[in-house]
């Protein structure tokens, strides 16, 4: 459990927060770069970090992230005009650029020189692996865009998806490291041999976030670990194969959008990949159309079949993994209340990642350097290997998390 302070602190990100400040200091996606696949196609609105935005590509191609209210007199830009290297907002006809420069301000004398004073709230964007990125922190500190695998090879090697989940974006992260629910939550059966339950849990800091091992003990094999790689500030990297991520990015403290990706590094994904891509039965989602928000949702309770739960097929009933996680951790409420846990030796990881992360806040707020700064330190993959029982997980992950590593053993 935690006290209020330290909830608040970890799961409040708008501007000025402890973590919105942190999470500032990264590169946050904002959209799919097809959102706005034209130049001068209609702007978008976006809602990140608890703001609200509208994004759009000028003529140049260029992209802009500026808020969403004209600084005139606060009418929406998203009714604008993106047109000549601009967007123009329809009350008075202000136009502002991709930097938020006001280029245009036909409502007033010529001599008047407020155009030059006037500024929209404009954040730099950058487009990788589909995705339109922003940063939103101090332009002094701007970091490179980092060296996240699945962002930087080519689209035909990647399936992305987005969904909306209602809930804090750290009950989010918090399950996607929390290896215990795996086998309850998202078992096929409702019997309870079936279940595995890992026996070791670590949870190792590193230059570029942490990596969360469980393992489970094998006798004289050793220890069967898999290492999952956590990217600051809310990505996750998944073993699986094709390889996967989601990325946690806040829309404001009670809504998050999930993204969801399969990829493979080496070569295109196939038909078939696609097929199982695309069969929503994994962590991707069938949306309404038009929307982010998924066809299951907490309004139908995630079409939860009480005859297939009974019967044993699925020990949810919820057709789905990103279903099924959106379903427990939306019913935790819209930012959970942590002081009302009672915490147990399978949510070692979660305990500590939490130890973590407001250790991370304390180094902010002193001016520390930060983990995942350095582009080059998110060279890495989460994996699963054997291990000797009595060397520990923080020895012998790097070799295997490490891309650097794995390809110096190849
Ligand atoms: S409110 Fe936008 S131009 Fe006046
Ligand atoms: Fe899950």
């Amino acid at each position: 459990m935690l006290t209020r302070d330290d909830n608040d602190r970890l799961t409040r990100i708008g501007p000025g927060t402890p973590m919105g400040e942190l999470m500032r200091r990264y590169w946050i996606p904002a959209g799919f770069a097809k959102q706005i696949a034209a130049p001068d196609s209609p702007p978008v609105r976006v809602k990140l970090m608890g703001e609200r935005l509208v994004m759009f590509r000028d003529s140049k191609g260029r992209v802009g992230l500026l808020e969403e209210r004209c600084p005139h007199r606060t009418a929406s830009l998203f009714f604008g005009r993106n047109e000549e290297c601009g967007l123009r907002c329809v009350y008075h006809g202000w136009k502002f650029d991709v930097d938020g420069d006001c280029v245009d301000l036909p409502s007033e004398p010529r001599d008047y020189n407020l155009q030059a004073r006037v500024k929209a709230k404009a954040y730099p964007c950058v487009e990788r692996g589909g995705l339109i990125w922003a940063y939103m922190g101090p332009a002094e500190h701007k970091p490179e865009f980092p060296e996240l695998e699945w962002a930087l090879i080519p689209d035909t090697h990647r399936y992305a998806t987005r969904h909306i989940q209602e809930c804090n974006w750290l009950q989010g992260l918090e399950g996607g490291f929390d290896s215990s629910h795996l086998s309850f939550l998202h078992g096929g059966s409702a019997h309870s041999e079936m279940r595995v339950v890992p026996t070791r849990y670590e949870v190792v800091p590193t230059d570029f976030g942490f990596v969360a091992g469980s393992g489970r003990d094998m006798g004289a094999e050793g220890v069967f670990w898999t290492a999952n790689v956590m990217l600051m500030p809310f990505h996750k990297i998944i073993a699986s194969n094709p390889m996967a991520a989601h990325v946690w990015a806040p829309i404001d403290d009670e809504n998050t959008m999930l993204y969801s990706v399969d990829f493979n590094a080496e070569r295109p994904l196939t038909e078939t990949d696609l097929a199982r891509s695309k069969a929503h039965n994994g962590i991707h989602t069938d949306n309404i159309p038009g929307t982010d928000r998924a066809i299951q949702n907490k309004d139908n309770d995630y079409l939860i079949d009480r005859e297939l739960q009974a019967r044993g097929g699925s020990f949810t009933g919820m057709k789905g993994l990103g279903i099924q996680d959106c379903a427990v951790q939306e019913s935790m409420g819209p930012i959970a209340d942590r002081t009302l846990e009672h915490l147990g030796i399978s949510d070692t990881a979660i305990a500590r990642i939490r130890r973590l992360l407001l250790q991370t806040l304390k180094d902010h707020a002193a001016g520390k350097p930060l983990p995942g700064i350095d582009p080059k330190s998110w060279r890495v993959r989460s994996a699963r290997y054997k291990a000797p029982a009595d060397i520990s997980f923080a020895a012998t992950m790097a070799q295997h998390v490490r891309m650097n590593a794995l390809a110096a053993a190849e």
